[in-house]
């Protein structure tokens, strides 16, 4: 979704910008666009299309302001085009401003700005506040800066989300942000200051990071930050230091982002277990004080996450209710906020997201604070914002995943969260010691293991070949296995745009097979023993009927045959979704090249949903 990078220093602002831009690309996007200020007038650069395409703007390059703000705007109110394209000036451009999130109230605000004589370039949401900042300049406003006294009075009549930079050719040594609900990052420099909405913008840069809380206001200028509450009143604030190397951002050889994730995995899930998870010792998670007498007073367990990131919340329901006896609801962040759940103290809420920005499972995650419940997010992004509304969090180190199509936070977190599920039966005293401890080495093998998935790379990329050009496919899986089918089945969708649905395989003849016809492609996933010979029978039905299939398995097959089979490592059926996912991973991907489509940035998708 959109983005935002500002600067102020004393290099050329422009190659910085641009450079951030490119960096953001991968949230998905539709337009980008820059403002600087050049001999004290605001200029302003922007277009439909590419970050790329602002290097064909005639002049841009001569810019030599060393202060300015960038966006590249993923379209919500008015088509992608130029004049819709951030930033956006008031009337009189003296303000220009980029802002992330939607402005509810701005139809009203509008009419409001139309009978005080204001008139609109564009159809956005965003055109209100730069002339909202103007109207409240010119009437006047109170205080030691009236520059950030007429952006807060903007801010005050603004309902909704937001992420909002602000530079004025009045104040021509500083930017203003401030945000809700929509992230914002300040990055510390030396005599240079960056602002960025997501890290890797401005990672190459700095490591150190201010990040900014709801509600709070920034004054930045090139040798210092000032930090104020909603009512102006100014506090410090502690820098984080962030541990990413900015090379992870990078491709590091790989043709795309998600290739190279997907073959980091094994690295993605040691730096996550280790020092959680030791052999003979029980598991631990520092800053996570649940007691005993907590966990026997829940009655329930709730996941709520989103896309693939609820996906691993499914795997983990099967892996905390056999070992915690605890029982759990796996719900879509958009469906538990507006279904009235009921839950109260006696219910841990555990919330899953990559990038801890999405609207949705953030939104819920206030709800079920609201109920009482305490909170456990799960994250792979440091100060993100449902690490910080939530009463604990516990970080994926996956490291940046860059590619819109999430692969080795899935692992990660499915992980996380059977290392998690150990240490809360450890803590109850539910399972057998001997059995966890045989879990735990089974978990401890997943990295070694996924290594001799990836080395089935070349005959999955060859199975792509056979079957790019399909118009449909149907994943079958039971138990942990169907809860792969519906991963499979997105990554093969979002990735390669074939139609793809995901079924149980006891559900398949209650209505779908009447679908299979001859050559239609059928996958199943067969890993857990005692249930791979229902599921056999179940894909041998749609055999009869005709369909091509492909199974990845870990068992034996005999006197069975399909079209393509890919054997995996075996392990615990628990834990069994980390390796037999990555053949999938490896499927759309491949099937994503062969029909040469953008990978990495799927259409009409983004990497971070910060709307409804
Ligand atoms: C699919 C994918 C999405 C995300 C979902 C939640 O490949 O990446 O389904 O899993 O948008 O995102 P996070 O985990 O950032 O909350």
């Amino acid at each position: 979704m959109c983005g935002i990078v500002g600067y102020i220093g004393s290099k050329k602002a422009v190659p910085v910008l641009i450079n951030g831009l490119h960096c953001l690309e991968y949230r998905g996007y539709d337009s980008a666009g820059i403002a600087v200020l050049e001999n004290k007038n605001i200029v302003v650069m922007k277009d439909k299309g590419r970050v790329a395409n602002l290097d064909n703007i005639s002049g841009i390059n001569d810019l030599s302001s060393s202060i300015g703000i960038a966006h590249t705007r993923w379209a919500t109110h008015g088509k992608p085009s130029q004049e819709n394209s951030h930033p956006h000036m008031d009337n009189s451009n003296q303000f220009a401003i980029v802002h992330n999130g939607i402005i509810e109230n701005y139809n009203e605000l509008r009419e409001f700005l139309s009978n005080n004589g204001y008139h609109f370039l564009s159809q956005t949401d965003t055109e209100v506040i730069p002339n909202l900042i103007h109207y409240h300049y010119t009437k006047g406003v109170s205080g030691k800066d009236t520059f950030l006294a007429a952006v807060k009075a903007a801010v005050d009549d603004l309902k909704g989300s937001y992420a909002i930079e602000v530079i004025s050719n009045l104040f021509p040594d500083r930017v203003i942000v401030v945000r809700k609900d929509s992230p914002l990052v300040l990055g510390k420099g030396k005599e240079e200051n960056y602002i960025a909405s997501d890290i890797p913008a401005i990672l190459s840069y700095t490591k150190d990071f201010y990040l900014l809380d709801d509600n709070e206001y920034a004054i930045i200028s090139k040798d210092h930050i000032q930090f104020f509450d909603s009512n102006l009143v100014e506090h410090s604030k502690e820098v984080t230091t962030i541990e990413w190397d900015a090379t992870a951002a990078e491709k590091n050889g790989y043709e795309h982002f998600m290739l190279k994730e997907i073959h980091e995995q094994p690295n993605a899930i040691r730096e996550t277990i280790n020092n959680r998870l030791q052999l003979g010792e029980k598991c631990t998670f520092e800053g996570l004080t649940i007691t005993k007498e907590y966990l026997q007073s829940l009655n329930k367990i709730c996941i709520v996450a989103c896309g693939t990131a609820m996906h691993a919340g499914l795997v983990a329901k099967n892996i905390i209710e056999k070992l915690c006896r605890i029982p759990v609801e796996v719900d879509i962040a958009s469906e538990f906020r507006y279904r009235d759940p009921i839950i109260d103290e006696k219910t841990l809420c555990i919330y899953i997201s990559q990038s801890g920005e999405t609207a949705d499972t953030l939104a819920a995650l206030k709800l079920s604070k609201s109920k009482g419940c305490k909170t456990l997010a799960i994250s792979n992004v440091i100060g993100s914002s449902i690490t910080r509304e939530a009463d604990f969090t516990v970080y994926t180190y996956a490291g940046p995943e860059i590619a819109v199509a999430s692969t080795k936070a899935y692992t990660a977190q499915v992980s996380l969260l059977a290392v998690l599920a150990i240490h809360f039966a450890e803590i109850l005293g539910s399972y057998a010691q001997d059995k966890l401890e045989e879990l735990k080495a089974d978990i401890s093998r997943l990295p070694t293991k996924l290594e001799t998935v990836l080395g089935l790379e070349k005959s999955i990329a060859e199975i792509a070949q056979k079957i790019y050009t399909e118009h449909d496919m149907y994943f079958l899986g039971r138990g942990t296995d169907y809860y792969v089918a519906m991963e499979g089945s997105l990554k093969v969708k979002e990735l390669s745009y074939i139609h793809s649905e995901a079924y149980a395989s006891g559900e398949l003849k209650h209505g779908t097979i009447a679908l299979i016809e001859n050559g239609i492609t059928v996958i199943g996933i067969l890993t857990n023993p005692d249930l791979a010979p229902k599921s056999i029978s179940n894909i041998q039905e749609v055999v009869s009927r005709g369909a091509k299939t492909f199974v990845v398995t870990n068992q034996e097959l005999t006197n069975v045959s399909f079209d393509f089979v890919i054997r995996i490592p075996e392990t615990n059926s628990l834990i069994s979704p980390i390796l037999s996912v990555v053949p999938f991973q490896l499927l759309a991907y491949y099937i994503s090249t062969a029909k040469g489509l953008d990978v990495d940035k799927p259409r009409n998708l983004a990497k971070s949903v910060t709307v409804e």
